[in-house]
């Protein structure tokens, strides 16, 4: 037996990336990852629905699973999207994935060569974005204000790559709560978008994992349901609104491109287990869990305002989000959290700077704050923990 390591240098593919298996140590105060509220986990729940689901259908794990997706929960699903997001969808149009992101990637490769002109939010969800990198796309941010998508910015962006005989694949947008922006966007946006879109041919890839998560205001109607016409391709995820960990989302899509998307599916389906548990779970408790969950939320999301305001205030802004997980914290141009970043981990304080989720780099001066996961006092804590490093190393006053 050799006792040198094999060398796999020479043998790694040309698409495969360093780095991609990150250790990096959670800080004490974490804003960076972006995770639920830990306390609201229904453990109990989820153990009595796998137990209840198990004597019911538990045979069903004998076999592979249907290839998109345990057929109760994609029911659940198309019966949630009808009621919640005015979506006019049975089971049979949704498949389920490991994770929303498994579904984004999916839907991008069947989508997208290399070359290929992609639009999105100026600042939006890393990893669509390096998913949309790995497959090489031409990923161009569009002008964003408190409302969404600029639609001027979008019609001239459109315009520029039609004038150079580019042909743009697809709009992705994160309309709800936007990751990292935290803003909703509106229905009138919502609807010129969709019809500026229309006019050059380009297909909306609506993603609406936080659509769950609001403490205040009104729901807008998903893109979705303002077209029928097959031009918008929707995901939503399990992660906000039960765990990451449960590792389920899905997709909605025409036939074709959920035909095509599938063709990408590897690992013998999605797993039946988790979908057995989740689904019995949601049927009976779903509503209730959601309110709970963002009662929870709300009271970080506002010991976050509350601690910027005492701490930050003068030297930076923020908007107050309606929902979702993120503050997006703007500092003044020429201060440098892309490279400060790392040493406010080791410090203590986790945040992710603007320039990880804008196509050009451009943010630095930026930042996601994720209240989701540590406790209303930690939030607040770590806010001011957070002033204090940025004071001690000169980023402000
Ligand atoms: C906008 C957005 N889409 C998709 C995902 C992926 O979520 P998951 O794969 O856990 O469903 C995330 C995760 O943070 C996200 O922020």
């Amino acid at each position: 037996m050799s006792t040198q390591p094999f060398d796999y240098q020479h043998l790694f593919s040309k698409a495969s990336k360093v780095g991609a298996r990150s250790t990096f140590p959670r800080p004490k105060y974490d804003f960076a990852g972006a995770y639920p509220d830990p306390e609201t986990l229904p453990l109990q729940g989820l153990a009595q629905a796998l137990k209840d689901s198990l004597e019911r259908e538990g045979a069903e794990l004998a076999y592979y699973p249907h290839t998109a997706g345990l057929p109760s929960l994609r029911q659940l699903v198309a019966d949630k999207l009808a009621r919640d997001r005015n979506m006019k969808v049975g089971a049979d149009d949704v498949v389920l994935a490991s994770g929303s992101g498994e579904a984004i990637a999916m839907l991008i490769q069947a989508l997208t060569d290399p070359g290929d002109v992609v639009l999105t939010e100026e600042f939006f969800y890393v990893g669509t974005l390096r998913q949309m990198r790995r497959y090489d796309a031409d990923v161009v941010g569009v002008k964003c204000d408190e409302q969404g998508i600029v639609p001027e910015a979008l019609e001239s962006t459109l315009q520029g790559q039609l004038a150079q005989g580019k042909r743009v694949k697809y709009l992705y947008t994160i309309p709800t709560f936007q990751n990292p922006l935290g803003w909703t966007m509106t229905l009138e946006r919502r609807k010129q978008v969709l019809e500026i879109c229309r006019r050059f041919g380009v297909p909306v890839f609506e993603d609406d994992c936080y659509v769950d998560l609001r403490f205040e205001g009104e729901d807008v109607t998903s893109f979705h349901s303002l077209d029928d016409g097959g031009q918008v391709i929707y995901v939503g995820s399990f992660s906000k609104i039960l765990a990451p960990g449960m590792r389920m989302g899905y997709m909605v899509a025409p036939d074709d491109v959920l035909d095509r998307a599938m063709s990408f599916k590897g690992g013998g389906g999605v797993n039946e287990f988790a979908a057995m548990a989740i689904e019995q779970y949601l049927r009976e408790s779903m509503y209730q869990h959601i309110d709970e969950e963002n009662r929870a939320l709300r009271v970080k999301r506002d010991a976050m305002i509350a601690s910027l305001g005492e701490n930050f205030g003068g030297s930076a802004t923020w908007e107050v989000p309606q929902g979702g997980l993120y503050v997006w914290l703007e500092m003044p141009d020429g201060v440098d959290l892309e490279a400060f970043q790392e040493q406010s981990f080791r410090e203590g304080v986790g945040y992710y700077n603007g320039a990880m989720f804008s196509p050009s780099g451009d943010g630095k001066n930026k930042a996601r704050l994720c209240f989701g996961h540590p406790s209303a006092d930690t939030v607040y804590q770590g806010v001011a923990e957070l002033a204090r490093i940025f004071q001690r190393h000169g980023l402000m006053q």
